[in-house]
């Protein structure tokens, strides 16, 4: 899929016998591509040709558990900024709201993995992700880049095996993630949940059920974090608002349907 902006293709969908993770693609800076390639290198999990030639452009490698990486070159986008309420004076603003939904990026998202601390310190070491949040023993948020940046772009949860959990598409208001959650009822996507408010990161969320199970989500409002953030453990729910049942997060949205 290409959203809006003029980058690299955010989401491939290469065809196979069952649903799989097929590869997880960061974006980087040009500059920073040979370094990376030395990095990989000393490592010991040096770029590889790509498995499908032509898929994206930049470097591959494999994780220590076969996963393959891309990293990509691309620009850095920027969040579009919303509607200050003082400039909400003598206007209709619900005449303003798009009628159809693109994301803006993909944002994030998450694997479930086994031997999660390891994994954990491997895309540490690997990429320079640094855990911004962990769900105690359960989930590890992690953050890309430097400076100002989203509370995370990448995210592990503690599994039996490799699989794909989720992907989060960025938009810019709960409008956009309302209006986006129609569109996907409308489409027959019907199955759901939200809108909400996450603990961790404070993200404005909406799930939709992909026909093979896992979950595709808008988000808008994410926590933005700086260098001087500081991790924790939290034991909270994954949400403020509003009710489920705790028990649907430990079955429904961490279930692994990827075949091992
Ligand atoms: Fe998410």
């Amino acid at each position: 899929m290409h959203s809006q902006h003029q980058g690299p293709a955010e989401l491939i969908a290469v065809h196979g016998a069952a649903k799989r993770l097929h590869h997880i693609a960061f974006g980087i800076h040009l500059a920073d591509l040979p370094k990376f390639e030395e990095h990989l290198k000393k490592i010991g999990t040096p770029a590889s040709p790509a498995p499908v030639n032509g898929l994206r452009e930049g470097l591959w490698f494999q994780d220590p558990w076969g996963t393959w990486i891309n990293l990509t070159p691309t620009s850095p986008l920027v969040d579009a900024p919303q509607i200050a309420s003082d400039i909400r004076v003598d206007r209709h603003l619900w005449r303003e709201l798009p009628k159809v939904i693109q994301p803006n990026r993909l944002g994030h998202m998450l694997m479930f993995t086994q031997e999660w601390e390891k994994v954990e310190a491997y895309y540490s070491k690997a990429l320079g992700l640094q855990v911004s949040d962990r769900a105690a023993g359960k989930v590890s948020f992690m953050a890309g880049g430097t400076g100002i940046r989203d509370h995370h772009c990448f995210g592990l949860i503690n599994s039996t095996h490799r699989g794909f959990q989720h992907s989060s598409f960025q938009v810019n208001s709960i409008d956009a993630i309302g209006i986006g959650a129609m569109q996907m009822q409308k489409a027959g996507f019907t199955e759901g949940f939200g809108i909400g408010r996450h603990a961790l990161a404070s993200n404005l969320f909406y799930y939709t059920r992909d026909p093979w199970g896992s979950w595709v989500e808008y988000y808008a409002d994410m926590d933005k974090i700086s260098d001087a953030w500081q991790a924790k453990d939290w034991n909270e729910l994954p949400y403020i608002w509003p009710q489920w049942a705790p028990e649907f997060w430990g079955k429904e949205m961490n279930a692994n349907h990827e075949s091992k």
